[in-house]
C-alpha cells in the first residue's frame, strides 16, 4: 500500500469515473456556468441532489445566494461545452441555451437538465456543499453521457 499524501489522494480520486455537469445561474442578468463533476444524488423523497464548489471559485457568493440554478448533465457530444465552462470567465456566446420560466440557463441537447432550488450550502474543507431540491427536469433518454476518468473525457 502506498503512503498517503495529497498527490496520491488526487490521483486516487481521479480514478473514480463520473458524469459531467454544468451548473448555471442567471443572476441580475449575469449568466454564470461552471463545469462540475462532484454532482451526486442525495434523496428521492424529497428529490434532492448535491454538488461541491471550490471556495476559491469566482462568483461564489452570487452562486449560493441565488434561489434557483440549473444542473445540465452533459452528453458524450458536449465535451467542448465542458471545456468551455471549466475556463475562467467562460463565455455563453457560442453555447445554445434558453432561460427557463424559473430563469435558469438550460443548455440545449444535454442528456438532462435539472431545475433546482438551493436549500442549503455547507462549508466543509476547501469546498462548499450545495444541496438543491429538484423542481423540474427534462430528460433526453436517447443520449449517452459524457464521462470523466483519470482527468480525461471518455466519449
Ligand atoms: C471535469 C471537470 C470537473 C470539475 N468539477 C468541479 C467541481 O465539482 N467543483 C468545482 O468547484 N470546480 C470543478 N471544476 C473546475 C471548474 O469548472 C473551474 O474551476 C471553473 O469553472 C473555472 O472558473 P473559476 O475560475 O471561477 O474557478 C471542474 C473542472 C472540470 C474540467
Amino acid at each position: 500500500m502506498k503512503k498517503f499524501n495529497n498527490k496520491l489522494f488526487r490521483q486516487t480520486l481521479s480514478k473514480f469515473a463520473t458524469g459531467v455537469t454544468v451548473v448555471a445561474i442567471n443572476s441580475n442578468e449575469k449568466i454564470i456556468g461552471k463545469t462540475v463533476n462532484s454532482f451526486s444524488a442525495l434523496s428521492l423523497k424529497p428529490p434532492l441532489v448535491l454538488f461541491c464548489l471550490d471556495k476559491k471559485t469566482s462568483d461564489l457568493k452570487e452562486f449560493i445566494k441565488n434561489n434557483y440554478l440549473s444542473i445540465n448533465i452533459l452528453s458524450n457530444k458536449q465535451s467542448e461545452i465542458s471545456k468551455n465552462f471549466a475556463k475562467k470567465d467562460s463565455k455563453w456566446k457560442n453555447i445554445p441555451f434558453k432561460l427557463s420560466k424559473l430563469n435558469s440557463p438550460i443548455i440545449d441537447k444535454s442528456l438532462a437538465n435539472l431545475e433546482c432550488q438551493i436549500v442549503k450550502s455547507l462549508k466543509e474543507g476547501d469546498h462548499i456543499i450545495v444541496i438543491c431540491k429538484v423542481v423540474n427536469l427534462y430528460l433526453n433518454d436517447k443520449l449517452k453521457p459524457l464521462l470523466y476518468f483519470n482527468s480525461n473525457y471518455i466519449k
